[in-house]
C-alpha cells in the first residue's frame, strides 16, 4: 500500500517524500504544481499532476492507487498574501480541504497526516508555546489552518477518520544531498533572503524591526530543519497506523533565535559579511515564537537531529549556493 502525499513537489511536501523513499514506503504524489516543482519531484515516487480541489481527480487516484494514507501539504502558505487574497487562502486550504475530505471520506481512506504551522496561535500567552494554548491567529493563513484542524476535528466524529496535525515552526535548511532544498518565488522567508546576499541576488537583508521587547530588539523564532519536520510526519503515519487517536503536535527545536542571531551565523557559514539594514517593523509579527515541542518527542518519538542553527545554514547554503535560480536551469 502506498503513502499519498499532496503538496509533494513542494518544499517541505518533497523532503518528506525523500525520507519516506529512504524508510522503504511506496509514494505517489499529487501536486498542481502552481507553486511546487516537478524537478523537486523523488523519481521513484509516482507522480499525479492535479488540483485538490477536483474531487473527480481525486477519486480516480484512490481508485487506481492503492493508498493506506495521506499526508497533505497541497496549500498556500505565506501569510502576507493570505492577508491581501484571503479569498485565495479559504479556496485553496480549506475549500480543498473540504473537497479531500469528502473523496477520503466516500473511497474509505481513513488515516491523515496534515500541515499546520504556528500562525494558529497568534500573539502567543506564554513561551514556550504548547498544543493546549489559546489559538487565535492573526491572519487569514493561519486562521484556514486553525479551520482546517477544525473540520478534521468534526468529520473525524462523524465519519471515523484519524488525523495528525503537526504544527510547524519555522521551516528551513535544506535536504543533506543538496538536491532539493527550498525554492520560493518571491522568496519572503529569513533565511533564503540573507543567503541571497552572498549569492549576489540582494547587496542587503532587510531587518524587520529593532524594537520588540527581545534581547536584541529583533524577532526571535524557533528554525526547525525540513528534514526533522519530514521525519515527524513518517512517525505520525506510523502512530496511525499502529491504531491511535487523532492528535496535534508542536514541531520546533524549542530554541529561539533573533534575525540578527541568524543574520550573524549566516556570516560565520558563508564567510561573507552580509550587510543588514533596519527596516520598519512586518505587519502580523509576533515578537517571540518558540515550541514546546515535548508531546511530539513524547508520544511520537520525534527527536530533532539537525538541531543547531549552524547546521540548518549550513544546509541551506549547500542548496542556495548550488542552485542560485532555485530549480530553474
Ligand atoms: N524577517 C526579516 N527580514 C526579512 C524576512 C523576514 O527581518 O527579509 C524576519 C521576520 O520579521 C520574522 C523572521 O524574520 O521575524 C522570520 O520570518 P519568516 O518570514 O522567515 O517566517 P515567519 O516567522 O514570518 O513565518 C513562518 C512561516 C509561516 C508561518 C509562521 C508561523 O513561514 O508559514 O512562521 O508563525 F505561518
Amino acid at each position: 500500500m502506498a503513502v499519498l502525499v499532496l503538496g509533494g513537489a513542494g518544499y517541505i511536501g518533497s523532503h518528506t517524500v525523500y525520507e519516506l523513499i529512504d524508510s522503504g514506503e511506496d509514494v505517489v504524489i499529487a501536486d498542481n504544481l502552481q507553486t511546487g516543482h516537478l524537478e523537486a519531484v523523488h523519481p521513484k515516487a509516482r507522480f499525479y499532476k492535479g488540483d485538490i480541489r477536483d474531487k473527480e481527480f481525486l477519486d480516480k487516484l484512490f481508485k487506481d492507487e492503492n493508498i493506506d494514507s495521506v499526508i497533505h501539504f497541497a496549500a498556500n502558505s505565506l501569510v502576507g498574501e493570505s492577508m491581501v487574497d484571503p479569498l485565495k487562502y479559504y479556496d485553496n486550504n480549506l475549500y480543498g480541504t473540504m473537497v479531500l475530505l469528502k473523496s477520503m471520506v466516500e473511497n474509505g481512506i481513513d488515516k491523515i497526516v496534515f500541515s499546520s504551522t504556528a500562525a494558529t496561535y497568534g500573539e502567543p500567552e506564554s513561551i514556550p508555546i504548547l498544543e493546549s494554548d489559546r489559538t487565535e491567529p492573526t491572519n487569514t493563513y493561519g486562521e484556514t489552518k486553525l479551520s482546517m484542524e477544525k473540520m478534521f476535528k468534526w468529520v473525524s466524529k462523524a465519519h471515523g477518520l484519524r488525523y495528525v496535525s503537526l504544527r510547524y515552526f519555522n521551516a528551513c535548511g535544506a535536504h543533506i544531498s543538496g538536491e532539493i532544498g527550498e525554492a520560493h518565488n518571491p522568496e519572503s522567508h529569513l533565511i533564503p533572503i540573507i543567503l541571497q546576499v552572498p549569492n549576489e541576488q540582494r547587496k542587503e537583508v532587510g531587518i524587520f524591526g529593532d524594537d520588540y521587547n527581545t534581547k536584541d530588539g529583533t524577532c526571535v523564532r524557533d528554525y526547525i530543519h525540513v528534514t526533522d519536520l519530514a521525519q515527524a510526519h513518517i512517525l505520525a503515519v506510523k502512530y496511525l497506523r499502529a491504531g491511535n487517536e487523532s492528535n496535534i503536535f508542536n514541531l520546533g527545536n524549542g530554541v529561539g533565535f533573533t534575525v540578527k542571531e541568524v543574520i550573524e551565523c549566516a556570516r560565520k557559514v558563508t564567510g561573507h559579511k552580509i550587510p543588514a539594514v533596519i527596516s520598519p517593523r512586518r505587519a502580523g509579527d509576533p515578537a517571540v515564537l518558540i515550541a514546546s515541542s515535548e508531546k511530539a518527542k513524547k508520544i511520537l518519538g520525534w527527536k530533532p537531529e539537525h538541531d543547531s542553527l549552524e547546521e540548518i545554514i549550513e544546509t541551506a547554503w549547500k542548496w542556495h549556493k548550488n542552485h542560485p535560480k532555485g530549480f530553474q536551469k
